[in-house]
C-alpha cells in the first residue's frame, strides 16, 4: 500500500490552509528562505540544490540544480526567475493543487530560486481561466510583503525580491518555455529557435531560468532537510529522481485526484491504492503516463529488457504497470514520464475515438510557425477523422504514421514530438482497432465511446 508523504500537501485541506499563519504555524513557512538570505552562498545554495536531484516537474526532467548553474551574471543584464504555471497538458492537474492550496511554498520557493541564479524580480506565468489560483498567488505575495519576506529588504538583507503572477491567454504552446518568455514580453506566443537557450537569452533579452510551478514550490523542502537526505528520500528505486513528487490520476477510476508520494511509484499502485481502482470494476485497458503528449501503455504490455546490464532487467517479463514510474524507466519502456498524472482508460475506450480528441487537441494548439506542425497536425486530425467516420482505407492508417514520423525533429519546439509520439503510440499499440473501421467491423456511432 503506497504511504502518502506529506511536504507540499500538509496544508491542504486545512482551514485556510493558504494563508501565511497557517504555513508558518505547520510547516516552519519562510524560516528556510530566511537562512538561504541570511547565511547561505549562492555557489552553496546551487550545490545544495544539486544534491537534492530534482528532476523538473515539467515533463521533461531536467535536473534543477544543474539549470540554476547554467546561470552565470551578465556585466549589464539582470537575470529573471519564471515559473511556468501554464499547466495546458491534457490529463495533468497538479500544479493547480499547490497554487491554489499552498501558494506561500511558491513564493518562498521563488525566493530561493532567484537567490540561487542571482535574480530579483519572478514571473509566474499563469492561465487565464484559473482566477483562484491567481488569487490565491496575489495574496500569498501581499501577506508575505506584509511580514517583510519579500520587497526591497526580506528579512532584513540587501537582496531585494519581487515576484509578479502574469496572466497568460489560455494557449498551450504558451507552456513552452519559449513561448511563454514571448507571452510575457507581450509577443505572439511562438517558440523560439535554441540557441540561445532561456540562460543566456531570456526574458527580456536577460538570462533567465524557466522552472515549473512543483519544481520551485518543492525548493523550501529540499534546501530545507538538506540536497542529500531529500534526494533519498525516492532511494528505494534508484531513479535518479530524488525526493517526492506529485502524482495524479484520472480517467476511468473510482476516485481521481492528485497524492504526494517518494518518487517513484508503479501505475498499477497509482490506479489501485491512490485511485481506489477502474471505474465500474472494469478491466483496464491502456493508461497515458504523463499527460497527453506521453504515448499510450498497453495494460498487458510486458517489460523487453533481457539485458542484464539494462536498468530495466529487474523487471524483464514483467507487467509496465509495475514498473516505478521514472524518467529512465518510462523512456525504457517506450514512452514518457511526463507530468506523472496518469489517466486510466478500461476497456471498451475507443483507441480511434481517443486518438481523434487528441488530434482535435493538438490540431488547434498548433501555433502554426513551423509547416510540419502546422500541416501535419491537420493532416493527422482529418486522417483519423476519416478512418473514425467510415471513409477511410488502410493506406489511411499507413499515411498516419508517415505523417507523424515526418513530424518528428522538424519543428522549433518539442510541440511537435508531442503532436507525433501520441498518434504513434495509439496506431503501434491499437492498430487492430484502427482496421476494424476500416473493414467497417467498428463503427461511430456504435462504438466510438471514450467515457465508460
Ligand atoms: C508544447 C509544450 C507545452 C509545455 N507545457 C508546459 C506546461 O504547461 N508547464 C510546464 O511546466 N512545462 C511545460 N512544458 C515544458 C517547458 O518547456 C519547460 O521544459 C519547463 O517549464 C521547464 O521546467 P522544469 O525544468 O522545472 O520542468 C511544455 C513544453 C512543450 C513543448
Amino acid at each position: 500500500m503506497l504511504k502518502p508523504t506529506n511536504y507540499l500537501t500538509k496544508v491542504y485541506g486545512l482551514p485556510n490552509g493558504w494563508t501565511l499563519p497557517v504555513y508558518e504555524r505547520e510547516v516552519q513557512g519562510y524560516q528556510v528562505a530566511k537562512r538561504v538570505l541570511t547565511s547561505m552562498s549562492k555557489d552553496d545554495l546551487v550545490a545544495e540544490a544539486k544534491k537534492a536531484n530534482i528532476r523538473g516537474r515539467g515533463g521533461a526532467g531536467f535536473p534543477m540544480g544543474v539549470k540554476w548553474s547554467f546561470m552565470k551574471p551578465h556585466a549589464t543584464k539582470p537575470a529573471y526567475l519564471v515559473i511556468n504555471a501554464d499547466e495546458g497538458e491534457p490529463g495533468t492537474h497538479k500544479d493547480r493543487t499547490i497554487m491554489e492550496l499552498n501558494p506561500h511554498s511558491v513564493i518562498e520557493g521563488c525566493i530561493i530560486g532567484c537567490f540561487g541564479i542571482g535574480a530579483h524580480v519572478a514571473y509566474i506565468y499563469v492561465r487565464d481561466e484559473l482566477h483562484l489560483s491567481k488569487e490565491r498567488l496575489w495574496g500569498a505575495i501581499k501577506e508575505a510583503k506584509a511580514k517583510g519576506y519579500l520587497g526591497k529588504n526580506p528579512f532584513g538583507t540587501n537582496y531585494p525580491v519581487e515576484v509578479y503572477v502574469h496572466t497568460g491567454a489560455g494557449a498551450y504552446i504558451c507552456g513552452e518555455e519559449t513561448s511563454l518568455l514571448n507571452s510575457l514580453e507581450g509577443r505572439r506566443g511562438e517558440p523560439r529557435l535554441k540557441p540561445p537557450f532561456p540562460a543566456q537569452v531570456g526574458a527580456f533579452g536577460c538570462p533567465t531560468t524557466v522552472n515549473n510551478l512543483e519544481t520551485i514550490a518543492i525548493v523550501p523542502t529540499a534546501i530545507g532537510m538538506g540536497g542529500e537526505a531529500f534526494s533519498k528520500l525516492s532511494a528505494i528505486h534508484n531513479l535518479n529522481d530524488g525526493g517526492v513528487r506529485l502524482y495524479g490520476i484520472n480517467g476511468h477510476v473510482n476516485k481521481p485526484g492528485v497524492i504526494e508520494l517518494a518518487v517513484g511509484p508503479t501505475i498499477r499502485e497509482l490506479i489501485e491504492d491512490v485511485g481506489g481502482g477502474v471505474l465500474g470494476g472494469k478491466a483496464l485497458l491502456a493508461v497515458i503516463p504523463g499527460g497527453s503528449s506521453t504515448p499510450v501503455l498497453r495494460a498487458d504490455d510486458l517489460v523487453d529488457a533481457p539485458d542484464e546490464k539494462s536498468p530495466l532487467h529487474p523487471w524483464h517479463g514483467k507487467s509496465v504497470l509495475d514498473v516505478p514510474l521514472g524518467v529512465d524507466t518510462m523512456r525504457g519502456v517506450g514512452t514518457m514520464l511526463g507530468t506523472c498524472c496518469v489517466t486510466v482508460m478500461a476497456e471498451g475506450t475507443c483507441m480511434v475515438a481517443a486518438m481523434h480528441n487528441l488530434m482535435q487537441f493538438y490540431r488547434h494548439e498548433s501555433c502554426g510557425q513551423c509547416t510540419p506542425c502546422r500541416e501535419g497536425s491537420g493532416w493527422l486530425l482529418r486522417s483519423v477523422e476519416k478512418i473514425l467516420e467510415g471513409r477511410g482505407s488502410m493506406e489511411d492508417i499507413d499515411n498516419l504514421a508517415d505523417v507523424a514520423n515526418n513530424i518528428m525533429g522538424n519543428t522549433i519546439c518539442a510541440f511537435g514530438e508531442g503532436t507525433a509520439m501520441p498518434a504513434l503510440g495509439f496506431l503501434k499499440k491499437f492498430r487492430p482497432e484502427f482496421e476494424a473501421y476500416v473493414r467497417g467491423e467498428k463503427t461511430k456511432d456504435r462504438d466510438a465511446r471514450l467515457a465508460v
